[in-house]
């Protein structure tokens, strides 16, 4: 019987290029995010990889715990849990913040993987794995990202405590904690402002979402002793959050 593997965020980015590279993997997939019309067709892509898709916010706890509860059968025990859901809202001085930023991302990136990981849980046993999307942004401080610093600095805490709590159960827990990928991250940040998301990426080679995803499918693939912890990825042209190599 095939693994499951539970991504959230796979409607997009660093979550569909991991269930892309977990399907090849062998593994059967729960994915989910808002825009189903994307998940079926991710779905589609990968048939006859079986695939089941939940729609919902993971910042409404009532919705993740009915999607998680409703699983079918044939889904029903997690082996693998990716806590990719999540975004960087807006890029301002904390003086001149949009509150509403800092909820979607506090709400989202930190509450939200929260509540899939407490629904998700009871669901997994010896051998499983759990790995959290970090960020650089969770190691570093760079100017103008405090929130969105903050909210990753929290999974990377909450990684390591959840690490310790789930040792019991022989549940290995990781981050992956990626510099800059290109993706929808940056047309999201600035609200659909795609001079300024492409201005992030000018005379640099970002990473590919599908880079990330290599590294995770390798992480989740070890053999049952081994835990790889905590990883950040880089492109070669960058070495620290705000210290990357521009050329042309
Ligand atoms: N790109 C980078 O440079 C970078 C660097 C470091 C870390 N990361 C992290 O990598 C993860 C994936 O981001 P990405 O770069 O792949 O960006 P992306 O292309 O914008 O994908 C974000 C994914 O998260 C889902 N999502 C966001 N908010 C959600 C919510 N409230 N409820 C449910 N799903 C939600 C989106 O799905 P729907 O919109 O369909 O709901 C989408 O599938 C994030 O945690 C991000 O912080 C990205």
């Amino acid at each position: 019987m095939k693994k499951t593997a539970f991504i959230t965020g796979a409607s997009s980015g660093i979550g569909r290029a991991t269930a892309v590279a977990l399907a090849k993997a062998d593994f059967q997939l729960v994915v989910t995010g808002r825009r189903r019309e994307r998940l079926e067709a991710l779905a589609a892509e990968l048939a006859p990889t079986p695939v089941h898709i939940l729609t919902f916010d993971v910042r409404d706890r009532t919705a993740v715990d009915a999607a998680v509860a409703g699983l079918p059968a044939e889904f029903g025990h997690v082996d693998v849990l990716i806590n990719n859901a999540g975004n960087a809202h807006g890029l301002s001085p904390i003086q001149e913040g949009d509150v509403a930023d800092w909820d979607a991302m506090m709400d989202g990136n930190v509450k939200g993987l929260l509540y899939v990981s407490r629904a998700a849980l009871p669901r997994m046993g010896e051998g499983g794995f759990i790995v959290n999307i970090g960020s650089i942004a969770g190691h570093e401080a760079y100017a103008n990202g405090n929130v969105y610093c903050a909210s990753k600095a929290a999974v990377n805490m909450l990684t390591r405590t959840m690490r310790i709590d789930l040792l019991p159960k022989g549940i290995r827990v990781a981050e992956v904690a990626p510099g800059m990928v290109e993706t929808e991250f940056s047309e999201v940040r600035f609200k659909g402002d795609e001079e300024k998301a492409a201005n992030v990426y000018k005379g640099v080679q970002p990473l590919r979402a599908e880079d990330v995803a290599d590294l995770i499918q390798f992480m989740v693939t070890r053999p049952p002793h081994v835990q790889i912890a905590e990883v950040i990825i880089f492109p070669a042209a960058q070495a620290a959050a705000a210290t990357v190599r521009r050329q042309q």
